[in-house]
């Protein structure tokens, strides 16, 4: 039967997906919001105001919970202390205070297939230290999601790209021949639902992607894209001495005029990883879950925005 489930991230994009399908399926969402979100979230949620580093509030976030799904986290950032204070210390705050108050609850955490590779960048590291944390746990059934990148309705980050296919451009920032995967936001949200009915809680960490047998080339996206389009698609390298003196300088602009970067060094270098293949096999056989969304059916059905 669902209960109360405490959700972090519901003001972002994962963590939105999910706040509509958790209120349809019965569940009773709880959700830690900050003073400074202006996102608007359906009346049937509690909200409680605060952040990753307000113990208090995320004792109130899962007091008596029988589910927590942890969505909130940084993906840009000037400086490793940054990606290492929310996204490893608020997993382990957010860890403590589940053990505390609900230490029958399951819980999630929604890391990135970033963290296989953690010398790639800061962001990945510690999606890295973040997941040993969980992996660690001994009282919570804890289990480690592993997605790939995201895409679907309400996404910022890729959503620039996707737009630019419409109009028969892919600038690519590594080797055409390089692999790569996706994931349709509704497949994610379609196995965060499977987890919470699976009994007993499944522990352990799991990789998911669409499914599709060999992934994706920057090629095979932009051929994709032209027959879902209709028209040509180019797929265009970007100079490479180009992009690296560009993601120092947007490094370098950020520590000096306090923002929050997203192309630095370390992003460049996990766009120019080789391979970003994996495997849904685990996590198919944990929970009967089977992605139905692949790039070619999304962007033939709009599922993009
Ligand atoms: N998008 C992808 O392709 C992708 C792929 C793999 C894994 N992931 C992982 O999935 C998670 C969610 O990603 P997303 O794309 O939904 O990110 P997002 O849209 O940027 O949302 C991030 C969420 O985290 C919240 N947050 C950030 N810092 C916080 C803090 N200190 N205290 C409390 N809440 C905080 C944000 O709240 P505000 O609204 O107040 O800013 C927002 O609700 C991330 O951990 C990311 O690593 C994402």
């Amino acid at each position: 039967m669902p209960g109360v489930v405490a959700l972090t991230g519901a003001t972002g994009f994962i963590g939105g997906a999910l706040c509509r399908p958790l209120i349809r399926a019965g569940w009773q969402v709880r959700a830690l919001v900050r003073r400074s979100s202006g996102a608007i979230l359906p009346a049937q949620i509690e909200c409680i105001p605060g952040d990753l580093d307000n113990a208090a509030a995320l004792g109130r976030l899962v007091a008596e919970a029988d589910a927590v799904i942890h969505c909130a986290g940084v993906v840009r950032g000037r400086c490793a202390a940054h990606f290492e204070r929310v996204n490893v210390g608020g997993c382990k705050r957010l860890l403590q205070a589940s053990r505390a108050a609900s230490p029958r609850a399951r819980f999630l955490f929604m890391s990135s297939l970033a963290a296989r590779e953690p010398t790639l960048s800061w962001y990945a590291a510690s999606k890295r230290h973040a997941e040993e944390a969980v992996q660690r746990e001994q009282t919570l059934a804890a289990t480690v999601f592993r997605p790939t990148a995201i895409y679907g309705p309400g996404d910022r980050e890729l959503r620039p790209l996707l737009r630019l296919l419409r109009y028969g451009l892919l600038p690519i920032a590594g080797s055409p021949e390089a692999r790569l995967t996706l994931l349709h936001v509704h497949d994610l949200v379609a196995a965060v639902l499977r987890w919470l009915d699976v009994s007993p809680p499944l522990a352990g960490t799991f990789e998911l992607h669409d499914g599709r047998t060999g992934g994706y080339t920057w090629q095979s996206i932009a051929a994709i894209a032209g027959r879902a389009y209709g028209r040509p698609v180019r797929a265009l390298p970007m100079p490479q001495a180009g992009l690296s003196l560009a993601s120092s300088v947007n490094l370098w602009l950020a520590t000096w005029l306090r923002y929050q970067p997203m192309l630095t060094p370390g992003k460049l270098r996990e766009l120019r990883h080789p391979d970003w293949m994996c495997d849904n096999g685990a996590l198919a056989g944990a929970l009967g879950w089977q992605p139905k969304i692949d790039f070619e059916r999304a962007l033939r059905e709009g599922l993009i925005e």
